[in-house]
């Protein structure tokens, strides 16, 4: 098996992999070099792909174990680790920086989704990397973050989220604002915004404008990546040291349609 090329999409981060068909089987040698370059490049785009759900789900198994996703509802009823990501049935872009699940005490370690039907224009995903967010903050900012730590919930003017689905998964899990990624060792920013409904120690109406502050200075064009989706395309995003958001700029007639898998994690620390 030839070994693919990954190509860097900026100076700072992000990979284009090149000569990989993930219905294929896929050497340990190559899911190594996959790997690394997912910690690498912290965002990774694998072209032209042609895969039904399971192949998905099977070549996506490579790089992890599939968990779960919270909204039952929309996962393929023939691929239950496969969860539409859809703009109709009361789902709108994420168009706010996140990152996934933060509800599960074991968030995912990776979202990886899979164009299946885009706008004639726009849809892209934006994705920032949060070793440079961390970095981005004043010294000031940092030394208050250090330890705090973050209440999260399921959005709860979501219409997206069944009853059934916050029976299941809306408990106010904590993380810490600051984690060390359990394989690279680097500390990265982690939240999401609209899932962290508290911080400890905090006043509940001062933690949005307090985290869209952290935003303000942690995220700037240097570390963030835009792609704009092809038809094939499958995005990998390390959820442990990134943050990503859907641009809701298309005309919301349009169906826009993306396939995702999230892989499990370990707890954050
Ligand atoms: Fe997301």
């Amino acid at each position: 098996m030839a070994h693919p090329s990954i190509n860097p999409l900026s100076e700072t981060f992000g990979a284009e992999v090149i000569g990989l068909d993930l219905r294929q089987p896929i050497t340990a040698e190559i899911i190594g070099l996959l790997n690394q370059a997912l910690l690498d490049n912290v965002v990774l785009v694998i072209r032209n792909q042609d895969l039904t759900a399971q192949e998905f789900r099977d070549g996506m198994a490579n790089f992890g174990e599939p968990m779960l996703q919270h909204r039952a509802h929309f996962r393929l009823p023939e691929c239950p680790d496969v969860s539409r990501i859809v703009n109709r049935e009361n789902m709108r872009p994420a168009s706010m920086w996140h990152t996934d699940h933060t509800n599960h005490q074991r968030p995912p370690k990776a979202t990886i989704l899979y164009a299946r039907k885009l706008p004639a224009s726009g849809g892209d995903t934006c994705f920032a990397n949060m070793y440079d967010g961390l970095e981005n903050l004043s010294g000031g900012t940092r030394a208050r973050i250090e330890n705090m730590i973050t209440i999260n919930d399921m959005e709860p003017d979501s219409p997206s989220y069944s009853d059934q689905d916050r029976a299941a998964y809306d408990q106010g899990v904590r993380h810490p604002m600051v984690r060390t990624h359990p394989e690279t060792g680097k500390k990265a920013l982690y939240f999401h915004l609209t899932k962290a409904m508290g911080i400890e120690g905090m006043e509940t109406r001062a933690v949005r404008p307090f985290l869209e502050g952290l935003l303000d200075q942690a995220i700037k064009p240097k570390n963030t990546l835009r792609h704009h989706w092809t038809l094939g395309d499958v995005v990998i995003c390390d959820n442990r040291c990134a943050m990503h958001r859907a641009d809701p700029n298309f005309d919301q007639a349009e169906e826009r349609l993306l396939w995702r898998i999230i892989l499990k994690g370990d707890r954050p620390v």
